[in-house]
């Protein structure tokens, strides 16, 4: 049997995490390796219930604690639920966004704390840790310019504006500075030239 792979991606809004997630699902398909893809937050029944609470525009009231204990409930049933079974079963479990995103927009962008995120992310992933984090890195500049290339409306995060959006990305480096597991990938660069990277450092797990 194959040995689990837990791989994450992570940056902020518009940093083309879902064109490289598709170039790696197209690769292991290729491959012929078994994989789950999911999203947080969601990814089951009740983290899709959460997640709606947590985007929905109408709630621009929610306290900021509210904000990072629901983000963590959602992470602990997709745990239980899905990543840890799937990982035990040897398969590469793919994760578009995971807690690294909670350690840069709650614990630095919104400032409740580094250690604090990074206890209750403990505790919503029973100390399952990613083997490998993908941190695509961009200007946040660019990534507005891509994110209003695709049309889409904005959610409750990223209604939060640009200045948020560059504490985020602080975050972010600074996750990578603590934490070996994180590679930073220039986002700058064709997807072609991104997905070089990154499809190196996963062939290097295999
Ligand atoms: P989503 O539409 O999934 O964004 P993207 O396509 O950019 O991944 O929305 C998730 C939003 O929630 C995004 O703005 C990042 C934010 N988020 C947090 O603030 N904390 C978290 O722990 C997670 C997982 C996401």
């Amino acid at each position: 049997m194959d040995n689990g792979l837990f791989i994450t991606f992570e940056g902020i809004d518009g940093c083309g995490k879902s064109t490289q997630i598709k170039l790696l699902t197209g690769y292991l398909d290729e491959k012929g390796r078994d994989y789950l893809l999911v999203r947080e937050p969601g990814g089951t029944v009740i983290g899709e219930k959460i997640r709606s609470i947590l985007l929905d525009k109408e709630n621009y009231e929610m306290s900021p604690a509210a904000e990072l204990l629901l983000f963590e409930a959602a992470r602990a049933q997709i745990v239980e639920e899905k990543i840890r079974p799937a990982v035990e079963a040897g398969k590469v479990v793919i994760c578009d966004r995971f807690y690294d995103s909670t350690f840069a927009y709650q614990g630095v962008a919104r400032d409740l704390g580094e250690d604090v995120v990074i206890s209750l992310n403990d505790i919503a992933t029973s100390g399952l840790a990613p083997d490998i984090t993908f941190l695509l890195d961009l200007s946040v500049k660019d990534a507005f310019a891509r994110r209003q290339g695709r049309g889409e409306a904005d959610d409750r995060m990223e209604l939060l504006g640009l200045e948020f959006q560059e504490k985020v990305r602080n975050g972010y480096l600074k996750a990578a500075d603590k934490f070996g597991r994180i590679k930073v990938v220039d986002a700058c660069r064709t997807p072609e030239e991104i997905f070089a990277d990154i499809k190196a450092a996963v062939e290097e797990r295999f």
